[in-house]
């Protein structure tokens, strides 16, 4: 099944308790000017107004993350995506204290955007604790599906880096499932110490803090694109 349209229904929370005065304020202030248009084709032209390289996080929580890693890569454009409107309010937060030029925002569904990006365009793309659907029955609704990571593949350029974080062992198993299926993708490991330490780039997620506090395996992979197309 190759359809990316299987998930387009997105099943987590998009608001939990209203927002605070001060959080509906930053939402209203800065949202507008960081959002990614709501539709046409996207580059980074349009996004950041010159040429550069781009990146993708896919639910980025409350955005610790993705404000890492944009601070410390000032010269990649970096298009982060969460429908969780708390979690925007953790990304403003990111791109105001650290002072971020490089980060636009789409409050709502991935797939929306990769669909608008032209192929081969992102160098970097994260995807760390999707939600993990774990009932088999349910399977359909994870973004690690041939859909959505096949339409992931077509955007990436070849020689960029995905990287996907869990701590679910019913996730993890269907993760290695889904990559083994996908010629796009070449996982990068030569041992163990590869998926089971955490690079020192790849700064942890709430998710992760939250699984090593429950005493969980956190799994962290890394994939580069290769040269195939299909
Ligand atoms: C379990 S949380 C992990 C958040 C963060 N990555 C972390 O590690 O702390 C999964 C997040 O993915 C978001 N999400 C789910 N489906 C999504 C989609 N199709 N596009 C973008 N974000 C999505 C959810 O709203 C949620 O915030």
């Amino acid at each position: 099944m190759n359809d990316p349209l299987t998930i387009r229904r997105l099943y987590g929370r998009r608001q939990g308790h209203p927002l605070r005065a001060q959080q509906a304020a930053l939402v209203e202030e800065t949202l507008p000017a960081l959002s990614v248009p709501d539709q046409g084709p996207l580059d980074a032209e349009m996004l950041f107004g010159r040429d550069m390289p781009l990146a993708i996080e896919i639910g980025f929580g409350k955005g610790e993350h993705m404000g890492w890693q944009a601070a410390n890569a000032p010269e990649m454009g970096f298009i982060g995506c969460e429908p969780f409107l708390d979690g925007m309010v953790g990304a403003l937060m990111q791109v105001r204290d650290r002072n971020l030029s490089n980060v636009r925002l789409h409050l709502g569904d991935a797939l929306e955007v990769l669909e608008r990006l032209p192929d081969a365009t992102l160098d970097r793309a994260w995807l760390l604790h999707p939600d993990p659907w774990p009932k088999a029955r349910h399977a359909k609704r994870r973004f690690m599906n041939p859909g959505p990571i096949g339409l992931l593949a077509r955007k990436m350029k070849p020689g960029g880096e995905f990287r996907f974080g869990t701590d679910h062992p019913v996730y993890v198993r269907w993760a290695m499932m889904v990559m083994a299926g996908v010629p796009q993708f070449e996982w990068l490991v030569e041992g163990p110490k590869d998926f089971l330490v955490r690079p020192d780039d790849w700064p942890e997620t709430r998710y992760e803090a939250k699984a090593r506090a429950k005493g969980h395996e956190v799994w962290y992979m890394k994939y580069r694109r290769t040269d195939a197309n299909s």
